[in-house]
């Protein structure tokens, strides 16, 4: 998978190069490119923002920037679309590239590469969206400062990109790097082979829609604290009859509203080798 990141502090970025996607990168299976928003400005003080029209406190982002800027990333994601397994006619279904009015189909009959815009005013990021995310050739970022990013930005990054505006949750941060710090570990994670063992993908939290059940390691008794006995039990069927309580009840406890979303299939859970 190929990755974009627009923002006007690429240092900010610079742990992704860090632990596993660092790995990812070095192995091949991830590229990601940081580009600085300020490379894209033709004037002296490189500037990237001005006053809203409207008034208003803060300042705006300038588009031109922001063309010129996510016009490169569609050059260079151009190669990495064009190997992408999501070519015309072979999305999986019930993806949104599925449909036959598929809104992520450009008149050619290609894909629009997808550009998330990280807003609180956008939809919330999920590990459903991560999964949904991690199955494109190609992802681009453009990390908003100050007010925001003139709308025109959008309206005509819609002519090239799926545009996606997602919210890491209900509250405000600086601008959008922390969230895509956040997003592309979330998704780089999924990419097939960076998570050496693909089994700790299937037992973790979201991963069935309830929270993942409390975890254990040796010494069995520790400053008056035991390792729940039926750990100890070398039971596998009573081990994952457990675990699944414990998902439900610390779901129960701790985030409600998931119960109703919850994979109907994890009240039934078989049996695992653990
Ligand atoms: N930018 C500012 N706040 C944000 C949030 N909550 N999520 C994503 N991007 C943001």
């Amino acid at each position: 998978m190929r990755i974009d990141v627009v923002s006007i502090f690429p240092d900010y970025l610079a742990p992704l190069k860090l632990s596993l996607l660092g790995r990812a990168q070095e192995d091949g299976l991830l590229s990601i490119a940081i580009h600085d928003l300020r490379d894209f400005t033709s004037d002296r003080h490189r500037t990237v923002d001005d006053t809203p029209y409207g008034g208003g406190a803060g300042m705006v982002m300038k588009p031109e920037p922001w063309a010129l800027a996510l016009e490169r990333v569609l050059e260079e994601q151009r190669p990495a679309q064009d190997a992408g397994t999501d070519g015309p006619g072979e999305a999986a279904p019930g993806t949104a590239a599925s449909g036959a009015d598929d809104a992520a189909a450009q008149p050619g009959g290609r894909r629009r590469p997808v550009l998330v815009v990280p807003s609180p005013a956008g939809e919330v990021f999920t590990q459903r969206m991560a999964y949904e995310l991690a199955e494109e050739p190609t992802l681009a970022f453009a990390c908003g400062r100050y007010e925001g990013i003139d709308e025109r930005v959008l309206d005509w990054a819609r002519e090239h990109f799926e545009v996606r505006p997602v919210s890491l949750g209900d509250y405000v941060l600086n601008g959008g790097e922390v969230a895509v710090m956040a997003m592309v570990e979330a998704v780089g994670r999924l990419v097939p082979g960076v998570v050496g063992n693909p089994e700790s993908l299937i037992e973790e939290s979201h991963s069935d829609g309830l929270l993942e059940y409390p975890v254990y390691t040796k010494p069995s008794s520790w400053r008056g604290h035991d390792v729940p006995e039926v750990l100890l039990s070398g039971n596998h069927g009573r081990i994952s009859q457990w675990r699944l309580e414990q998902q439900l009840r610390r779901t129960a406890a701790r985030r409600p509203e998931l119960l109703e979303g919850a994979d109907a299939a994890a009240f039934g859970k078989p049996e695992r080798a653990v």
